[in-house]
């Protein structure tokens, strides 16, 4: 519910949790809240905030008297017209803004995980409701990546986009690349930098790079790209060799999201990938995040900036708390309105590294190579070297049927080779 005072609109908010990005929100609105004020004639009044733990040290001042640990106390208050929801965790996060919504609040959420798991309940409520919900800090924190898709792209059919849209793993495989460091070593100095979880399976798996790519898929396709239908591999098993022969090919090593759509055929899965050096995102290093995209009409589109942390998440939060104090909400869900559906294509076309320790005997470079070609995988290139006992042999394919390859490694068995490792190699960005 709003209240106006000589012209400032006051907007009574409610935070669902007060870790490291509510915290980053209620210093950035304070620390802003002159400039919103007089830029945007609004302000942002915290009525409730949702915690835990009423005792925890946290790393904002707020008043303990706004504190509490009974979500009602937000989501049935009348008065909160805007909650901020930085619960972080699918439930009860979803849930939670299921009923803010349901309660005609906007909800402004980071959270990629509970808003790709339950993505169509969250968006049809938020119709058939009329509240507005957004979540650009989710997706790539900083980057205005949701706005440019929905508010600047709108007269565009994008076709494909890629992205480096995890930054942990970003900076996991930058160490990798500049160091020659061993992915455990490169963790180990993430997790110090406070980059990385003590438990980093979501990062590094690859399951937070998967939510934001359903979820930005789903907005530039126009058609919704369910996170279950993502393919999905983590860079726990890249090492520095295969790092470095990357490099002497001409690429560098990427966890790359990638979404095609071909007619009514969508392809989106995130897997380490090699990347042509000379392209602009080879060059997006450390923790840094980039979506690299292609509009019909708008060509080539590239967003680059800070995914993670608490001040650039905050940007975002701030920002879409401002749309929603600017937005009549009855149509704000127009700018996620989907096209029609969309069928998964899981056999898509790449080209593939692939690395093998083979045995070092007459024949069986040829009976390798002959296994790829009855499975129509043809080689571009190749490469041997010695080594004792078993020699390492390392093929990069031409463009090659995703179902065919794996074919033929199924029938590369050990009296031939073991299979070290397999990398996307992605060309046509
Ligand atoms: N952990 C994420 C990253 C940030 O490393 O990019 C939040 O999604």
């Amino acid at each position: 519910m709003d209240s106006t005072t000589n012209s400032i609109r006051q907007i009574a908010v409610g935070f669902l949790g007060m870790g490291n990005i509510g915290a980053g929100v209620w210093r950035l609105i304070g620390e802003m809240q002159d400039e919103i004020a007089s830029r945007e004639g609004v302000e942002f009044a915290v009525k409730k905030v949702l915690v835990r733990d009423l005792l925890k040290r946290r790393g904002a001042a707020v008043p303990k008297e706004l504190l509490t640990t009974n979500a009602d106390d937000v989501l049935n208050d009348p008065g909160i017209a805007l909650v901020v929801e930085a619960l972080g965790g699918e439930q009860p996060a979803a849930e939670y803004i299921r009923r803010a919504l349901i309660a005609g609040k906007s909800v402004v959420t980071a959270n990629k995980l509970a808003l790709a798991t339950h993505w169509k309940e969250l968006l049809e409520t938020a119709h058939e409701t009329g509240s507005c919900l957004y979540f650009e800090p989710g997706v790539c924190g900083a980057i205005p990546v949701i706005r440019t898709v929905t508010d600047s792209l709108q007269a565009n059919r994008i076709e494909r986009l890629y992205g480096i849209i995890n930054g942990t793993t970003n900076y996991i495989l930058s160490q990798m690349s500049a160091k020659d460091a061993s992915y455990a070593d490169a963790l180990f100095d993430a997790q110090q930098l406070g980059l990385a979880e003590p438990d980093p399976t979501a990062d590094v798996e690859g399951g937070d790079a998967a939510c934001k790519l359903s979820i930005l898929s789903t907005l530039a396709f126009r058609a919704h790209v369910p996170l279950e239908g993502l393919f999905r591999r983590g860079i726990t098993t890249i090492t520095p060799i295969d790092v470095s022969y990357g490099r002497e090919l001409g690429y560098a090593i990427k966890l790359l999201a990638v979404a095609k759509r071909d007619g009514n055929k969508v392809q989106a899965r995130v897997h380490p990938t090699f990347v042509p050096l000379s392209h602009p995102l080879a060059s997006v290093n450390g923790s840094l995040n980039a979506v690299y995209l292609y509009g019909h009409a708008c060509g080539e589109l590239m967003l680059y900036g800070r995914g993670a942390g608490d001040a650039p998440t905050a940007s975002a939060v701030v920002s879409d708390m401002l749309a929603a104090a600017r937005t009549d909400c009855s149509n704000a869900s127009a700018a996620y309105r989907m096209t029609g559906a969309v069928e998964m294509d899981t056999d898509w076309e790449s080209r593939y590294f692939i690395r093998l320790q083979a045995v070092d005997q007459p024949g069986v470079l040829g009976a390798i190579a002959g296994i790829l070609g009855r499975h129509g995988v043809s080689i571009a290139s190749m490469r041997q070297t010695t080594g004792e006992g078993r020699a390492p042999l390392l093929f990069v394919t031409h463009m090659a049927r995703e179902k065919d390859v794996r074919a033929a490694l199924g029938e590369i068995d050990e009296s031939l080779a073991t299979i070290e490792n397999v990398i996307y190699v992605e060309e046509g960005l």
